[in-house]
């Protein structure tokens, strides 16, 4: 998302967002978010991994997300689909990613839910649509995106779920018990905004201290905090900066001290 300034905001010139997805892939990144949407006055988060990446490395896990959207500059859909939640919607969610990506089959795709409230017969509509695109062969995985632990519960009667996509960091704890229900039945929780997508305010005094002693920056030990919380954890960091990407993967080598953790709270 980063790379291509989506929805809004600057974003890294075309040679640097390819230096950042190669040099990623080279420090042993193997699991890249993205989703079609991530498109910005012709810049294309699946075009730019193209770019940089095809012919694939075998082990990379690649997962986008389809459903509701919200609006960007770029999506060329009527309005009405914007929720793209529809059977057509999302099929046609599906293909656009597997065209722009250059692959036969996504290795995982997310149902993302607009907010928590949709009504339930929506939610397992759109889930079932995804589960005939995965018969039809065009989908490995199914993972769900903003969802509640209601909705991760009836998920799970109509699909198998590999993964839940949420808003989660130091500062926003709401989903402690949903991922505490993931780890219970063997699925990972991918947080996003890990570092608070770089506008939210994070526990700035206490990082600051606990980073300070270990040498490391605050968004280092924010990362840090994040993979110590529960093992089944995966985080996706968005950078454009080279040398972010190189300090996002140096925190996954920063091990939290009891101390530590207990001043984070
Ligand atoms: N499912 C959903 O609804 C949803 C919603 C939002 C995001 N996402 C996904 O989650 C991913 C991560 O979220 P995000 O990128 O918005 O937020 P984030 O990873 O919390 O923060 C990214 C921001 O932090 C900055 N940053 C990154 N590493 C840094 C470092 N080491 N030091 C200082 N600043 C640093 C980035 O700027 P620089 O470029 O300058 O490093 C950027 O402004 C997205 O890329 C997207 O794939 C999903």
């Amino acid at each position: 998302m980063r790379l291509t300034g989506w929805p809004r905001g600057d974003r890294p010139d075309r040679d640097t967002a390819l230096t950042v997805l190669r040099r990623a892939v080279e420090l042993g990144v193997n699991h890249l978010d993205t989703s079609y949407y991530y498109a910005r006055d012709g810049v294309s988060a699946n075009e730019l991994i193209r770019a940089a990446l095809y012919p694939y490395p075998k082990d990379l896990v690649m997962v986008t997300k389809v459903g509701a959207l919200i609006e960007g500059d770029d999506i060329n859909l009527p309005a009405a689909e914007h929720r793209g939640l529809t059977p057509d919607g999302l099929r046609r969610g599906v293909e656009a990613n597997l065209r722009s990506l250059g692959v036969d089959r996504m290795d995982v795709v997310n149902l993302r839910m607009g907010d928590r409230g949709h009504d339930g017969a929506e939610f397992e509509s759109a889930l079932t649509t995804l589960m005939s695109l995965r018969a039809e062969g065009l989908i490995r995985h199914l993972g769900i995106s903003n969802v509640s632990r209601p909705q991760l519960d009836r998920a799970r009667r109509v699909a198998d779920i590999v993964c839940v996509q949420n808003l989660y960091n130091i500062a926003d704890r709401d989903d402690e018990p949903l991922i505490e229900a993931c780890a219970e039945a063997g699925i990972a929780y991918v947080p996003f905004f890990p570092i608070g997508g770089g506008f939210r305010p994070l526990a700035a005094e206490r990082l600051a201290e606990v980073a300070d002693r270990l040498g490391a920056t605050a968004q280092q030990v924010a990362l840090a905090w994040l993979l110590a919380r529960s093992p089944n954890i995966a985080i996706i960091p968005g950078t454009g900066s080279p040398a972010h990407l190189e300090e996002n993967i140096a925190a996954g080598r920063l091990r939290l001290s009891e101390k530590d953790l207990a001043e984070l709270g």
